[in-house]
């Protein structure tokens, strides 16, 4: 079974890449390595021993991925090609819309015309927007607070019209909550271009010394510490979430809906605590003050991901903080020069 995975040399498709070929699945990866270096994918193959084909090439550019179709017969697509800062997206908005909404139609009709109707869209749990209430299920209401979360909203939105047109269509919507950590390895992890935009990458960063101190963003929120509380998932366990959804899409399900998260709500205080025991070094942080746009808190319901995919995220904080402890220290400077 052949899967192309777009994005796949970013932090969670390089991740999903070693699980697919240690499933045995062969890989073709199409990454215009916006954001990203190949790097990631020689070390895929480091991890693996095993091989996969990548296509530098930009979905923007249909007969570019119109070439990827022609020289392989494509089973199914994970789709995690896309720009995710939020905070660019609101200062850019049009690069936001055209990138993941052109890219993902140029994908979409490209895979029509070779009669390819089975893809897994990497979604957030950004679409939730302020949720009403905890935790979040897969039918609360929906909104954008932000151009980057509008454009997963309407990229889900345009999924669904495509699925009602054609019930050949095979579509699974993963919303997924706030990811980190690294392959236990140490040879693949997330690699943000700049200052990051994240928690755990600017945690891990102050760590190696690459920053001074932590801005902690609010602690007067109505959580039990007062600041913000997510949903971390270890990479891995969200890579591996993607393989249990591969069986179900062939099984002609239509259009499915999972969030991937565990279930459980740690605040920014709890990750810092988390980190310094995993690296056993002192985090120094300040209290700033609430980041526009940010919620208080947020955690899934993963419930219907382990009834329906029989999936469930395993790794704990501890896990998460080691991996990413692991990664950062055997990588001070990410993939290096090749970024
Ligand atoms: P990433 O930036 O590491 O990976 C995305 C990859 O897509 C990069 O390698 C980039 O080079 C590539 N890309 C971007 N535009 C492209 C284009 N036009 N053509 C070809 N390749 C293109 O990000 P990630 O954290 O691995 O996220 C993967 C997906 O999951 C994204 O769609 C993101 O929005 C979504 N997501 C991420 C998070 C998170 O916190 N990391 C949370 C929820 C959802
Ligand atoms: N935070 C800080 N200091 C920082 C960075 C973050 O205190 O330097 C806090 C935030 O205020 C928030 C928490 O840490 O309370 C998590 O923030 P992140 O930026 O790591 O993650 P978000 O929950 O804001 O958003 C992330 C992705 C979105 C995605 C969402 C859900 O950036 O794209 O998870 O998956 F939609």
């Amino acid at each position: 079974m052949k899967i192309l995975v777009t994005g796949g040399a970013g932090y969670i498709g390089s991740h999903t890449c070693v699980e697919l070929l240690n499933e045995n699945y062969d890989v073709v990866v199409l990454d215009n390595l916006s954001n990203s270096s190949e790097e990631s994918l020689f070390r895929v193959k480091n991890i693996t021993g095993k091989s996969l084909e990548f296509y530098k090439a930009d979905l923007l550019n249909k007969k570019q991925i119109l070439a990827v179709f022609s020289e392989h017969k494509i089973d199914g697509v994970i789709h995690f090609a896309g720009l995710k800062a939020v905070g660019e997206s609101v200062s850019i908005p049009l690069k936001y819309f055209h990138n993941n909404i052109t890219g993902t139609l140029n994908l979409l009709a490209v895979m029509n015309d070779f009669n390819v109707k089975n893809i897994v869209f990497s979604s957030s749990a950004t679409v939730y927007g302020d949720p009403a209430s905890l935790p979040i299920k897969e039918e609360f209401p929906l909104s954008a607070t932000n151009p980057y979360g509008r454009t997963k909203l309407m990229i889900e939105e345009i999924l669904q019209d495509l699925y009602h047109s054609d019930k050949n269509w095979n579509i699974a919507l993963l919303r997924y909550f706030n990811p980190m950590g690294a392959h236990k390895s140490g040879e693949i992890g997330e690699d943000p271009c700049g200052i990051p935009n994240n928690l755990m990458p600017y945690i891990s960063q102050v760590a190696i010394g690459l920053l001074p101190q932590v801005s902690v963003f609010g602690n007067d929120y109505d959580t039990p510490d007062g600041t913000g509380v997510r949903d971390f998932i270890h990479v891995v366990d969200l890579a591996l979430g993607h393989i249990k959804t591969l069986p179900k899409l062939f099984t002609n399900p239509g259009l499915v809906i999972y969030n991937l998260g565990t279930g459980i709500g740690y605040s920014v205080l709890e990750i810092i605590k988390g980190f310094e025991a995993a690296s056993n070094k002192k985090i120094p942080y300040k209290i700033v003050d609430r980041r526009p746009g940010d919620i208080a808190a947020c955690w899934a319901d993963p419930t219907k991901a382990k009834e329906e995919l029989g999936w469930k995220a395993n790794k704990t904080l501890a896990d998460m903080c080691k991996d990413t402890w692991n990664w950062q220290k055997n990588n001070p400077n990410g993939y290096g020069e090749s970024l």
